[in-house]
């Protein structure tokens, strides 16, 4: 079967880092465009760049947006450490951005192919820009796939997910754009659980790809402890989006209407999942994950790291 043409649209971020790793061998990666949203976009644009640079990549990468549309810029050093990318010792870098037009890189892509699909990470800015300005492209992309929102809880609120609280103006404009949407939320991406026993087993695959692998969720797992779970794990968000696309086969779906909460003085970043069925009052316009074969995930995940030794 052939790979699925894509753009990956991200902020790394350690997750998006590994679904760098996962886009780049199970499609075919046109670009990756960075948004400001784990860290700000200067960080999050070299944390591409560098981890192309490591694993041998030469994926052009594009800056895109440097702040969110309404909201002020707020980033998840929490989790991620100043940097975006804490934990591994980086190397001086050697490549340089491809350009700092994203957004226009997007719109051209989406015109050119006729099966692209953009598989966002990250805040929603570049892509909601993209549609603002090329509302065309909302039919012309083969689809989006995100990692974003929940259909029950959050991570930043007790309802709001990261990506989505982030920038919830873009987020509202890419969920009622009319774009075929796939979504990949907390409740799937918490199936998909790193423990400190799969660090060891993707250490123990040798090579620089399972080096920076397991040295970034070392970093990972440990934030999660602190800030979450009291027990060293956490959730491998972002390459659950990546699979989507590349393994459908992994996943089951449901059709429902998503919408994103704008004011809720609670649940502001919300994405607000309709579950009644048939008596659901909008259209269905997302086809959101809930079950995932985690062990097949993490059979992949250990299959890709592999192919970089
Ligand atoms: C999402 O937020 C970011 O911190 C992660 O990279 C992921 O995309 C999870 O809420
Ligand atoms: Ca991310």
């Amino acid at each position: 079967m052939p790979r699925p043409r894509l753009i990956l649209d991200c902020d790394p971020g350690h997750d998006d880092a590994i679904a760098i790793l996962m886009a780049a061998k199970h499609g075919e990666l046109l670009a990756i465009t960075a948004v400001s949203g784990n860290a700000p976009l200067r960080l999050t644009a070299h944390n591409a760049l560098i981890t192309t640079q490591i694993l041998g990549l030469d994926t052009p990468v594009y800056a895109g947006a440097e702040r969110p549309l309404v909201a002020p810029p707020r980033h998840a050093e929490f989790i991620h450490g100043k940097s975006g990318l804490g934990g591994p010792i980086l190397p001086p870098l050697t490549r340089q951005l491809a350009g700092h037009d994203a957004v226009r890189f997007i719109i051209e892509a989406g015109r050119r192919y006729d099966d692209l699909w953009v598989v966002a990470t990250g805040p929603l800015t570049n892509i909601a820009l993209a549609l603002r300005q090329a509302p065309d492209l909302a039919a012309r992309l083969r689809g989006i796939a995100i990692m974003g929102g929940s259909t029950s809880f959050g991570n930043v609120t007790s309802h709001a997910e990261f990506n989505i609280w982030a920038d919830p103006e873009a987020a509202a404009i890419v969920f009622a754009s009319g774009a075929t949407l796939l979504l990949c939320g907390l409740n799937l991406t918490h199936q998909f659980m790193i423990s400190p026993d799969t660090v060891a087993q993707l250490r123990a695959l040798g090579g620089v790809a399972a080096t920076f692998t397991a040295e970034l969720l070392d970093f990972y797992c440990a934030k999660y402890a602190e800030k979450f779970f009291g027990k060293v794990e956490g959730p491998l968000h972002d390459p659950c989006a990546v699979m989507l696309v590349t393994h459908p086969e992994l996943f089951t779906c449901h059709d429902r209407p998503v919408a994103v909460e704008l004011t809720g003085q609670l649940t502001r970043g919300m994405t607000v999942v309709d579950e009644r069925g048939v008596k659901a009052m909008e259209p269905n316009n997302t086809s959101v994950a809930y079950g995932l074969d985690a062990p097949a995930a993490l059979e992949l995940l250990l299959e890709t790291v592999q192919l970089y030794a």
